[in-house]
């Protein structure tokens, strides 16, 4: 059973930030669990990790999967008996999503079962584990296009970007990171939403302004927040964003 150092699980963690958001945690003296639907991709990521003399272990987790959930919960509570830090990073875009007229449905289910239900289910499952943790830390791995303000601003950046599977995915998930703050406020765990940018990931077909390392740093601060931490709130590495 592992005492004083923080327990850390983040979910798809095998690349892109979900890799970096596990090897800055680690980096900072946290157990890093990675959470990964893909064994032979989990194991290398772990391997990559330890040759860096980190200390992270491996968990198959994918989180559309409740027999994965509850089997990631039951190894965890077993081996360490509590969760200080939950990162839902688990996500997809399907670029057979699209504005409301043409989206594909099938896209669109993909994208709200994974970016919404299954990280639902993934914190449910691990929320006792994390009542175990004298305070515990919950992030959210959201984006501005999950910002209903942004999607109604014609003056935003972000105005033309319509796909709605994955931005009412993350709207979603911005109503989890609220309602659940709300739901605990009178205890010790907070609960973020943290919009990472726009990053160079297979997600975004390599595109985009930031490093995955650049971008884990956000998700990492608001993991690692002290006794005095913020809860229910969005934000990204230049603040706080409109919901
Ligand atoms: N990149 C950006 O610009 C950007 C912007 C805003 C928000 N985000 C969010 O940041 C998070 C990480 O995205 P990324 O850019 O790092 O994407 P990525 O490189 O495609 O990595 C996504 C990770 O999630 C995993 N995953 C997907 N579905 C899963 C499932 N059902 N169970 C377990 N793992 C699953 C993938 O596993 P496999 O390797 O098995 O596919 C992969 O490890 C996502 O939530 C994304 O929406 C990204």
């Amino acid at each position: 059973m592992t005492t004083s150092r923080k327990i850390a699980l983040v979910t798809g963690a095998n690349k892109g930030i979900g890799l970096e958001i596990a090897r800055q945690l680690a980096q900072a003296d946290v157990h890093v669990i990675l959470g990964t639907r893909n064994p032979e991709r989990g194991t290398a990521a772990v391997q990559a990790l330890t040759s860096e003399g980190l200390d992270v272990s491996y968990l198959p987790l994918d989180t559309t999967d409740e027999a994965d959930i509850a089997a990631a919960t039951a190894a965890i509570s077993d081996k360490h008996g509590r969760l200080d830090i939950l990162v839902n990073n688990a996500g997809i875009a399907d670029w057979h999503d699209g504005p409301p007229s043409t989206a594909s449905l099938a896209a669109v289910r993909a994208e709200l079962e994974t970016n919404f239900v299954g990280t639902l289910a993934v914190t449910q499952a691990m929320l006792p584990l994390l009542e175990n943790s004298d305070a515990a830390r919950i992030v959210n791995l959201s984006s501005a296009l999950g910002s209903l303000s942004v999607n109604g601003d014609p003056s935003s950046p972000f105005y033309a970007a319509r796909a709605i599977g994955y931005n009412t995915s993350k709207a979603a998930l911005n109503m989890l990171t609220i309602q659940l703050a709300a739901e605990l406020s009178d205890t010790a765990i907070a609960v973020n939403s943290v919009s990472p940018g726009f990053v160079k990931t297979d997600l975004t077909g390599g595109n985009g302004a930031l490093t995955p390392a650049e971008a884990a740093s956000v998700p990492v601060k608001y993991a690692l927040l002290g006794d005095d931490a913020v809860t229910g709130r969005f934000v990204s590495a230049q603040g706080e964003l409109p919901w």
